[in-house]
């Protein structure tokens, strides 16, 4: 039998911006996921609150509606639709007023005294990080929330992006820490809340086989992709334009990766101590700045093409995008952690969209044994050609197809020693059978229970801000960038190889 899972306390949700995109497509479907697999507690209330004008029964409509567009549950009976819906509330309010957030207070308060909740409160911020301060700071005065360490408790989990650069990011981080205690703000990148990314940590330190062969002396070079075919879809546009790449994926999303696959292993899965242990890589990225960036990093803007079979318009054709745009849409950095373990190892980080395939991993190329003993021949059918020999290479398969590989080679069979690549592979799907849980689900799970442990630290925040700020300046201050240069649909600008040129095999391509 499984352990029992801890369950939140009974909780009232209050979600700002919940007549966005994130909260349909993601925090409802998640709720009511959590909610069927019996994982929320009773009682609780769903409180959205955003400035449209619309009740609670308009409101729980149009919540069916998206829930049941985004987890194609199969048949659910209406008695659990209206079981469910009848927790979740529309508040009407200029947040960005003190009218409007005392207005919400009261409002919390009748639903709390009706539902007999005890008073824990989860406020989600999905709105613009424009009024991150100022709901923060309205939440308090309001007396929504408080810095005491008082029960019931209140917790504000805040969605990226988490500042625009250092300067930002940390004059926000004080904002908020002037309101907020930092055990209850609750940092979200949803890359640490995908089952396939907490396995990094569960495959490196739960066997003992690979770990030790984590480290310079073993390890050519690591590899870690997030490359899409999406472009600008449902006017992501008016987002973007003013973030790119970098800030969007790299700031958080890979280097979140970059310091689960490369840290240390922590003394214990406490929240603090894993923190730590990323931060130490963090901490260790070399800087770049200068002629580092020119030569080190490459970024890139697509222009039309065709993706998986359809013509895609240019970037800068995209709905809300400026048609003089200079965003990025792609970036290439090569890297280095200074440390023990890692000295001289180069860190390959990419992502870019509109590329060919979809594909999100992590791969650590090992080095080739010192004596070429064998031959290596690759064979289609009959048809065999000799070629280099191949690294070992182990794969980190993030997304689609999730699960881990290890590529190596082979004896063929035949009278010739000739070695072939061949695979181990472990599959999600095929060994468990189980669904993956969406990442948003097991976030919101863990900041209703008080988990900390797959949120950012304000430290490893600002670290990942330390790295990103100075390539941000030099191309602020450098010419504009000859874009677009990559056509949609193929794996990005020609510049990226040179960042590869002396490593075995290249940029992978799966
Ligand atoms: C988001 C980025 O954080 O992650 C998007 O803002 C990106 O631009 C998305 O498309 C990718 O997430 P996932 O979970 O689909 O890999």
């Amino acid at each position: 039998m499984l352990p029992p899972v801890q369950l939140p306390e009974p909780f009232t949700l209050v979600i700002f911006g919940a007549t966005g995109d994130l909260t349909a497509r993601k925090l409802l479907p998640s709720l009511f996921g959590l909610w069927r697999r019996r994982f929320l507690p009773e009682p609780f209330a769903v409180v959205g609150v955003g400035r449209r004008d619309k009740n609670d029964e308009v409101f729980r409509e149009e919540a069916r509606k998206e829930i049941s567009r985004f987890r194609h549950d199969p048949l659910v009976p209406a008695e659990d639709w209206n079981r469910f819906l009848q927790r979740v509330f529309y508040h009407r309010a200029d947040f960005t007023t003190a009218e409007g957030m005392q207005g919400l207070a009261r409002r919390i308060g009748e639903l709390e005294s009706a539902g007999a909740l005890p008073g824990n409160r989860l406020f989600y911020l999905a709105t613009g990080p424009e009024h991150f301060e100022g709901i923060v700071e309205g939440l308090s005065a309001s007396g929504l929330s408080g810095r005491e360490e008082i029960r019931p408790w209140v917790r504000v989990l805040i969605e990226k992006p988490f500042g625009s650069d250092l300067k930002s990011a940390m004059l926000l981080d004080g904002h908020v820490r002037r309101f907020l205690r930092q055990e209850q703000i609750y940092r979200i990148d949803h890359y640490l809340g995908k089952d396939t990314v907490q396995n990094i940590l569960a495959f490196r330190f739960g066997n003992a086989v690979f770990e030790p062969l984590f480290n310079r002396q073993y390890v050519d070079h690591v590899q870690i992709t997030m490359a899409e075919t999406l472009g600008m879809e449902h006017r992501r546009g008016a987002f973007y334009d003013h973030a790119g790449a970098l800030r969007d994926v790299v700031q958080n999303h890979l280097l979140q990766l970059l310091a689960l696959v490369a840290m240390d292993p922590p003394p214990t899965l406490k929240a603090g101590d894993i923190s730590d242990a990323k931060l130490k890589v963090l901490h260790g990225l070399v800087p770049l700045c200068g002629h580092g960036v020119a030569r080190q990093v490459v970024r890139g803007q697509y222009g039309a093409g065709v993706v998986q079979g359809r013509h895609v318009p240019a970037y800068r054709e995209e709905e809300a995008v400026a048609p003089d745009s200079i965003t990025e849409t792609y970036v290439a950095i090569r890297t280095e952690v200074e440390s023990w373990r890692w000295s001289g190892v180069p860190f390959l980080l990419r992502t870019g969209k509109r590329l060919l395939r979809p594909f999100t991993e992590i791969a650590v190329q090992f080095k080739l044994p010192p004596l070429r003993l064998f031959r290596t021949i690759e064979c289609e059918g009959d048809v065999c050609e000799l070629t280099d020999m191949q690294p070992t290479v182990l794969v980190f398969r993030i997304q689609p197809d999730e699960g881990i590989s290890l590529s190596f080679l082979a004896k063929r069979p035949g009278m010739n020693i000739d070695l072939h690549p061949v695979r181990f592979e472990f599959n999600y799907g095929q060994s468990f059978q189980l669904a993956l849980p969406d990442a948003y689900e097991r976030l919101l799970f863990d900041a209703l229970r008080g988990d900390a442990t797959l949120f950012m630290r304000s430290d490893e925040l600002e670290a990942a801000w330390k790295f990103i700020t100075p390539i941000l300046k030099v191309w602020q201050h450098g010419p504009p960038p000859e874009f677009p240069n990559y056509a949609a649909g193929s794996w990005g600008p020609k510049e990226a190889s040179a960042l590869v040129q002396n490593l075995p095999g290249g940029w992978r391509r799966p």
